[in-house]
């Protein structure tokens, strides 16, 4: 397993569409081992493959319950709205409040290219449209309404020290 170079915004490769992925041979197998490390020691909660300079739909998430890797993911059907803040790490130190839907089901394939079906809601499901949003070529500024603020995160990081 190797940490890769996660790719910032002004990256071409970052606003394209990514293509399938036909072959579920070692090679993804390696892709989906590298994302995942990039992934924890960037303490992030998602990962899109073209953020690592590959053009192929692939998607790691892990919110803290368990890793989710998604191959040529699709969402299904949504459900209701969640508002709030969200960050990328290809836009690193930046949090912009963004509507996505409360609940997601999708399906995608595993590495071995069987498919399956997740239902997500609440963090889980904002990471979902963040990271397939990636997979067009769409970064989650596109359609953030506003900039969480300095204050803003000043006063979250205040309540998370006390906690
Ligand atoms: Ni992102």
């Amino acid at each position: 397993m190797a940490l890769r170079k996660i790719l910032t915004q002004e990256e071409p490769t970052l606003h394209k569409v990514c293509r399938s992925v036909t072959k579920f041979d070692d090679k993804l197998a390696e892709l989906l081992d590298d994302m995942v490390e990039t992934l924890y020691d960037s303490n992030g909660v998602g990962l899109a493959a073209p953020q690592v300079g590959i053009l192929r739909r692939v998607v790691v998430i892990d919110t803290g319950d368990e890793v989710l890797e998604l191959v040529n993911p699709e969402i299904l059907e949504t459900h209701g709205e969640q508002d709030g803040m969200e960050g990328c790490l290809s836009i690193p130190g930046e949090y912009w409040m963004v509507k996505r839907p409360e609940r997601v089901r999708a399906q995608a394939q595993d590495r071995e290219g069987n498919w399956y079906e997740i239902e997500a809601e609440g963090l889980i499901a904002r990471c979902v449209c963040h990271e397939l949003d990636h997979l067009d070529g769409h970064l989650y500024t596109e359609i953030a309404y506003r900039k969480v603020t300095d204050e803003e995160l000043a006063a979250l990081s205040d309540v998370e020290d006390d906690e």
